[in-house]
């Protein structure tokens, strides 16, 4: 008398919009069909995990849940399907002979409570043969003649058909509970439906059978995973640093100053390629060490020479753009540029502007010099010293 939980995990999360599998996305150090498992062992009573796979990656998906230490039951992973029934089908083939009750469990619901899985075990040990845990909704429901999304007749306006009675009502979730063999039968039976009838969860299939099914109360915290918008804050916010050092440019070679987006007629210029910038240049540095996705020559080094030449605020608003992109909200940036020369304090509002706007987040700027000591105090350059704050989305 063993139970079994199946963990769906095959499905690409196209809404998610990531460049990897929903199930592999990770939060606070975990990816998301990890923090499942770990929950589904925590639990205690359940024997075995069997995940469904992304198309070919059933390999790497044993090795990434069975790895986590805190998984501490045996994980198998097969290949899904192209829909969810067909993955929890493929998951369900794996079933041993001595377990009698199977559980379905998304890896999108990354965070329902082992409480919750040993609600739903117990309700199905106690005899219900079919149980979901659900939520009262909210909000009211009415049933619709829906629109396809792509239809060009309707404009969008859909007739409404019925106001199903509120209080009736329950929002359903996952894991839900099964006894085996009737998961089995509601599986076989559904197999034969075409593609587009398949069900979205598998006590549908059971009510398809005209068969009971029940509901347990469910949990917000098994809420689902769909969009960017579901994405828990993981709260603890990164930091980073950034330096940049320019020389000045010879005296028989003159350049116009820029630093901090900003020109600064009759001051000597800095040498370098690019324009020199160092309060942009450690900025944008900041904000890739903050995002722990390496730094600037990395980012705009010799492997990215179309960056060669570009405006010092250019490569902190890319720099932005990856950060976000990587995931993460920009909280601010501190930018301290160290030299005798230019003085910052009568333009430090339109360096700020000019910063902030190409971040797209608040930068600040301060200055100091350095006593008259070492290359910045000698005049022989000038130096910027950035901290970034970022937070994952
Ligand atoms: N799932 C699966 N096999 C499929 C499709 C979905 O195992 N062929 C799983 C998903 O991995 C997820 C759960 O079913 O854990 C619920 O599906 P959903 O939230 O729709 O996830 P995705 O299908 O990955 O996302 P999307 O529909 O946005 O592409
Ligand atoms: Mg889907």
């Amino acid at each position: 008398m063993t139970t079994l939980a199946i963990l769906t995990a095959a499905g690409s999360g196209t809404r998610l919009g990531r460049a990897i599998p929903k199930a592999l996305v990770e939060v606070d150090g975990a990816p998301l069909v990890v923090h499942a498992a770990r929950r589904l062992a925590a639990s205690g009573v359940v024997d075995a995990i069997v995940v469904t796979a992304p198309a070919g990656r059933a390999d790497e998906l044993t090795a990434v849940v069975a790895g986590d230490a805190h998984v501490t039951v045996p994980v198998r992973a097969v290949e899904g399907g192209a829909t969810r029934q067909q993955s929890v089908a493929a998951g369900l083939a794996l079933a041993q002979p001595g377990d009698d009750v199977v559980l379905v469990h998304d890896a999108a619901r990354p965070f329902a409570s082992p409480d919750l899985v040993r609600r739903v075990v117990a309700a199905v040990r106690a005899g219900h043969r079919a149980v979901v845990p659900g939520l009262p909704v909210a909000d009211t429901i009415k049933a619709v003649l829906a629109v396809a999304p792509s239809s060009a007749s309707g404009g969008g306006v859909e007739p409404v058909t019925s106001t199903p009675d509120r209080a009736s009502l329950r929002a359903v979730q996952t894991p839900q509970g099964f006894d085996r063999a009737l998961l089995e039968r509601a599986h076989a039976a559904g197999a034969s439906r075409a593609a587009d009838a398949h069900a979205t969860d598998d006590a549908g299939l059971v009510e398809a059978l005209g068969e009971p099914v029940v509901v347990v109360e469910g949990e917000q915290a098994a809420a689902k995973i769909t969009t960017e918008a579901d994405m828990p804050s993981t709260g603890m916010p990164r930091v980073g640093v950034g330096v940049d050092v320019h020389a000045f440019a010879p005296e028989g070679q003159p350049r116009e100053l820029w630093v901090a987006g900003l020109r600064w007629p009759g001051e000597r210029g800095l040498a370098g390629h690019s324009d020199a910038d160092v309060a942009a240049h450690a900025a944008a540095d900041a904000l890739f060490s903050a995002a722990g996705i390496g730094d600037l020559g990395q980012h705009f080094g010799t492997a990215e020479p179309q960056w060669a030449g570009a405006a010092g605020v250019v490569l902190l608003a890319e720099a932005a753009r990856r950060v976000r992109e990587a995931g993460f909200e920009i909280g601010n940036v501190a930018v301290q540029v160290v030299g005798n020369r230019p003085k910052i304090g009568p333009r430090r509002e339109e360096a700020v502007a000019a910063l902030s706007a190409a971040a797209g987040a608040p930068v600040s700027i301060s200055a100091t010099t350095t006593d008259g000591l070492g290359l910045t105090g000698r005049g022989e350059g000038v130096a910027a010293v950035a901290t970034a704050l970022v937070v994952a989305r």
